[in-house]
């Protein structure tokens, strides 16, 4: 599967921070070859620069990228996912594939512009995927079948982990995995100024924050053990932990987490309104 990805013909159409993510990761895992892959962005000049960069072709034609590709990744905002997908859809067909990673666009959205019974998958996946521990939640329009699923599960899998998920369920995606890293970087910061305040140099407090909260990650996706089966074997009776976990929930951390996700998913549901 990976050696048949790799002499796909490929067009992102939009390199911003997530499309340049995923198509560097992609390139890096041999997943895509340089010379199969084409991408577009607004600005020309951008064009130019990315195309020394990354050694790829850059340009501002969506029409010729999608025209050359059977592989389409839409990594544009939400607002400009209409214009390029109407530019775009004279290019498509029912032998093409559309993988759109744009928050808040249903599949339905996309196929009414593409008009012609183009298969359609939706993804949202997260900026961890520049280092391949990524997240990202899959769904199928009405024209996809399990095969192009598969071909958007082979490409996400590749720089992390995916998930399937029904269609009504990717703004919960966006508002908790997507937004999620924004999230525990905050969480981050706060513990290591917490060792700051008690006497560590930053970066030893850095250290020692990230690397509790990878190994703690881990600890649930290795054991499938619940968080909270876990927090109790942290927890002595009358030790240090549990006068920490106090403090948090008297900041009502939890309430506060529980919100933003919230608030997030409310807000993916908006994107494309407030175009
Ligand atoms: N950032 C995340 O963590 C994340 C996570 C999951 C999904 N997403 C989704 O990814 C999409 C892109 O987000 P982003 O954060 O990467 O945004 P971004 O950094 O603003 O990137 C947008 C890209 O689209 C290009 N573009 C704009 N109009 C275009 C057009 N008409 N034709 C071709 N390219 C065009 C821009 O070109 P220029 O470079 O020339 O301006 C830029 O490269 C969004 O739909 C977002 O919901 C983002």
């Amino acid at each position: 599967m990976k050696r048949a990805m790799s002499k796909r013909k490929v067009a992102f159409l939009g390199l911003g921070k997530m499309g340049g993510i995923l198509l560097q990761a992609l390139l890096k895992k041999n997943l895509l070859s340089p010379k199969n892959t084409v991408a577009t962005v607004r600005h020309p000049e951008r064009a130019q620069k990315l195309s020394q960069e990354l050694g790829i072709s850059v340009t501002t034609d969506n029409r010729q990228a999608a025209q050359q590709s059977d592989l389409v990744l839409l990594c544009v905002k939400p607002q400009t996912v209409r214009e390029v997908t109407e530019e775009i859809a004279g290019e498509m067909t029912s032998k093409k594939l559309l993988i759109s990673i744009a928050a808040s666009v249903p599949t339905h959205y996309i196929e009414e512009i593409l008009a012609s019974e183009v298969p359609v998958v939706r993804a949202m996946p997260n900026t961890p995927c520049v280092i391949g521990c990524g997240m990202t939640g899959l769904c199928k329009g009405k024209f996809a079948d399990e095969s192009h699923l598969d071909t958007a599960q082979t490409l996400f899998d590749s720089v992390g982990r995916t998930v399937t998920v029904d269609e009504k369920r990717m703004d919960a995606v966006t508002g908790l995995s997507a937004s999620g890293p924004a999230f525990i970087y905050i969480i981050l910061e706060s513990l290591a100024e917490g060792g700051v305040k008690v006497g560590l140099p930053r970066d030893v407090a850095t250290l020692l924050a990230a690397q509790t909260v990878q190994g703690a990650a881990r600890m649930i996706l290795e054991t499938g053990q619940h968080p909270a089966l876990l927090k109790d074997a942290v927890t002595t009776p009358a030790g240090c932990t549990v006068d920490g976990i106090m403090e948090l929930e008297e900041g009502k951390l939890r309430v506060t987490l529980i919100k933003a996700v919230v608030k997030a998913t409310e807000r993916a549901k908006e994107l494309l309104v407030a175009e």
